[in-house]
């Protein structure tokens, strides 16, 4: 009887140990969430610090058109050592000769259809041995089908999936080891606004843009698990409506303030993102909080502010 109860009450002082060590495990999170925000909070005061990236060797897909031309004259500006990619030969040949203007030496390009994963593989092993081993990866290329859902054909999902999406893991798989070996990294991923918010006419689109997110938030978990943490960084970014022909009909309600973005202008702000490290970001910055406040609120009072913005796409077709 009496061993009994000595029984239970070893068990009941074991459980409550356990609380109180638990508790106090939450209390030092606590304690360190609060340090983090106050170290925030007075980096934002401060001048911002830029990493060097001179001597990177940066390879950037869909780098004949738009913001992927911008980022390869960009980083041939700040030094860095380019390799151009896309599956246009023509333009990509184009931005090339842009590059060579600024920096003769140090720009490459290659032409590849980068939602090929063979192609991809090959792509690197040239590359490799030509230019050396990539330290930066910028993964652009996308495309935007824009029309009702219904309307868009069984071989577009397919596509739009296969470059926006699965190309992605060709170029990790492509590219991630070489960063691993080097204890060196970074990789960077244009989403988009639509991989923040759905939009009309962008069902599958918003899908794969949606999908970027979730591949760049997995990915940073498993690096920070691993040997990785402190040498290989990521940066997401969603950008909003650019000026470089991919929406065809873009639609706008302030274009004073919301209006097209200048694609010189995007890649600027993705350099600087890259540079200071920053994991995701939208551009302009300020709609990610807009979109995470609203997230907060009942989902009519986000719809209010969505219909009062009303930005997007009309259909292409
Ligand atoms: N333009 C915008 O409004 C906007 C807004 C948000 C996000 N984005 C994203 O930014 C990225 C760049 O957009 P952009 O407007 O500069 O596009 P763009 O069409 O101007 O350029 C894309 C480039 O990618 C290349 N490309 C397409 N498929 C390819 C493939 N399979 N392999 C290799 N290269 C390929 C094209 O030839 C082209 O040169 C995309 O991921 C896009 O979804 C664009
Ligand atoms: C960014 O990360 C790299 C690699 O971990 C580090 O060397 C650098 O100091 C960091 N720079 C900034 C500005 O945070």
């Amino acid at each position: 009887m009496i061993e009994r109860e000595v029984i239970h009450t070893n068990k009941v002082s074991k459980r409550i140990m356990d609380v109180v060590q638990d508790l106090s495990e939450f209390f030092v999170v606590f304690v360190k969430i609060l340090i983090e925000l106050l170290q925030r909070f007075f980096e934002k005061m401060m001048t911002k610090k830029f990493k060097d990236i001179s001597g990177e060797i940066i390879l950037i897909t869909g780098a004949g058109h738009g913001i992927g031309r911008e980022l390869a004259l960009h980083y041939t500006a700040w030094g860095s050592v380019v390799v151009c990619v896309d599956i246009n030969e023509k333009n990509n040949e184009e931005t090339l000769k842009k590059a060579k203007r600024l920096m003769q030496n140090s720009v490459y390009a290659y032409t590849c259809d980068v939602s090929d994963r063979e192609a991809v593989l090959q792509l690197a092993a040239k590359v490799e041995a030509e230019v050396g081993r990539v330290s930066v990866l910028v993964n652009n290329v996308g495309i935007m089908p824009t029309h009702p859902l219904e309307q868009h054909t069984p071989e577009e999902i397919r596509r739009v999936f296969d470059i926006n999406v699965l190309s992605h893991f060709w170029t990790l798989e492509a590219f991630l080891p070489q960063m691993k070996q080097q204890y060196r990294g970074h990789i960077i991923c244009i989403s988009s606004i639509a991989g923040v918010v759905g939009l009309t006419n962008l069902v599958p689109y918003c899908a794969t843009k949606f999908a970027v997110r979730g591949m760049m938030e997995a990915l940073h978990q498993e690096l920070r698990d691993g040997p990785y943490k402190d040498f290989i960084k990521l940066t997401l970014i969603y950008p909003y409506m650019t000026n470089t022909g991919l929406c065809k009909r873009p639609k706008v309600k302030f274009p004073s303030m919301l209006g097209l973005l200048d694609p010189k202008e995007v890649a600027k702000k993705i350099v600087e993102a890259h540079r200071a490290n920053v994991t995701e970001t939208t551009i302009p910055s300020s709609l990610l909080h807009i979109n995470n406040w609203c997230r907060l609120l009942p989902i009519r009072c986000s719809l209010l502010l969505k219909d009062y913005i009303d930005s997007g796409v009309e259909s292409d077709l």
